[in-house]
């Protein structure tokens, strides 16, 4: 077995023990809640997952759907961690696991990530930044490509250095040519399509994907 699927276990489960306690029930999630989370559980959520972690372990989260329609993204996220590993790209995703069942609720867990939307939003500008530079002959230190590039940004609000396409460029130009057209095709033949800013967290200094569901498949 494992080894980081018992620890994760462990831990987990003293967390889920915690939330119950505070009678957290994982399948009315917010609509049924009136209690206060303790101090020591950390939280954050997206459109369809919940998620928990210990501020005194940060090593794991436990993830869970917001509903039971959504279980099937912590399912995927599994399945596409396993075929990462066939294929040797498992470095660049998450590690993650099914843990067990609570309230109806299948719960994973996942390595601990420092999800930091604004580090992601300013390594992908600043990498849009030196592309765009790149192309135009500019210099990247002076006022007057500063002043070109803030100008392109005011008169195109479509450009953002959060989303999904954005993201991921500077994800996979940060990569050896070969993997990052394995990684490439990894992400579309999987329909990974959904690598905004908030889904990408850090380990260490290596960027890494959080949430690889992808997003209406
Ligand atoms: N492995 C992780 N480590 C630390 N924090 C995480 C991890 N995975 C997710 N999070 C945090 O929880 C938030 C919600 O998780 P996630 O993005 O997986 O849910 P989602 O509902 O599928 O998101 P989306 O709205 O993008 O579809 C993330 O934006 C991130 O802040
Ligand atoms: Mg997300």
């Amino acid at each position: 077995m494992d080894n980081r699927f018992e620890r994760a276990k462990e831990r987990i489960e003293n967390i889920i023990a915690q939330l119950k306690e505070v009678g957290w029930n994982f399948e009315s999630g917010w609509s049924n809640f009136e209690g206060n989370f303790p101090n020591s559980i950390g939280e954050a959520s997206g459109a369809s997952r919940q998620v928990f972690w210990d501020y005194d372990n940060e090593d794991f989260v436990l993830k869970v759907g917001l509903g039971p329609e959504d279980a099937k993204y912590c399912e995927k996220e599994e399945t596409v961690y396993h075929a990462a590993k066939e294929q040797g790209l498992e470095k660049y995703f998450g590690w993650t696991a099914y843990i067990c069942t609570v309230d109806n609720m299948d719960i994973y867990a996942m390595e601990f990530l420092d999800c930091d939307e604004c580090r992601v939003s300013d390594d992908s500008y600043q990498y849009h930044y030196h592309v765009y530079c790149d192309e135009n002959g500019l210099d990247p230190d002076s006022d007057y490509a500063r002043e070109q590039w803030d100008d392109l940004l005011d008169s195109d609000w479509t450009i953002c250095m959060d989303d999904s396409d954005a993201v991921t460029e500077w994800f996979l130009d940060g990569l050896l040519w070969q993997e990052r057209d394995e990684l490439a095709e990894f992400l579309s033949d999987w329909k990974i399509n959904d690598l905004h800013a908030a889904n990408v967290g850090y380990r260490g200094n290596m960027p890494v994907f959080a949430d690889y569901a992808g997003w209406g498949w």
